[in-house]
């Protein structure tokens, strides 16, 4: 199976999963001061729609849509506006990879792989924009 399909699976068996959402923020927010700060005024439950619909876009992004959305999240997180230091990502992947591996209960070596080529693609996009 190629990689964006594993990853579409996976993430339907994650996001079937009630709690996948709570965990990731919990786990994200719990790994730097820095990213409980940048949270500190936000809604969380709208946050995890977003994200949720966020996520998708990195997956159809690396099936071969356009870079349209994601040059647009690149523009929110960039120094002028939100100010997502480009390293704050290798956080999120973390909190993302550990979030998923508690979540997808089918989760093969070959889908962690796959999630890491796919997120990575989309986030480059994103970082250009800082
Ligand atoms: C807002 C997605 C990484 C912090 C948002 C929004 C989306 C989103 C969809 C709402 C719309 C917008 O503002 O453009 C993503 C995705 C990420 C990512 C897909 C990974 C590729 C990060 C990272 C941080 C971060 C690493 C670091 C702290 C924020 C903050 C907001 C936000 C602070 C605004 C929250 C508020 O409204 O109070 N993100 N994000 N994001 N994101 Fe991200």
């Amino acid at each position: 199976m190629n990689d964006t399909n594993r990853v579409m699976q996976s993430y339907g068996r994650c996001c079937a999963s009630p709690r996948f959402f709570d965990d990731f923020y919990a786990t994200f927010l719990a790994s730097s001061p820095t990213i409980r700060e940048k949270f500190a005024r936000t809604d969380m439950t709208a946050q995890k729609q977003l994200l949720r619909a966020g996520i998708l876009n990195l997956v159809l992004f690396a099936r071969g849509m356009p870079d349209t959305k994601l040059r647009a999240l690149g523009q929110s997180h960039s120094r002028a506006q939100l100010d997502i230091h480009p390293e704050l990502y290798d956080l999120w992947i973390d909190a993302l990879l550990k979030t998923i591996g508690q979540h997808d209960e089918d989760l093969q070596q070959a889908d962690l792989q796959a999630w890491r080529a796919v997120l990575n693609k989309g986030i480059d996009v994103i970082k250009a924009a800082y």
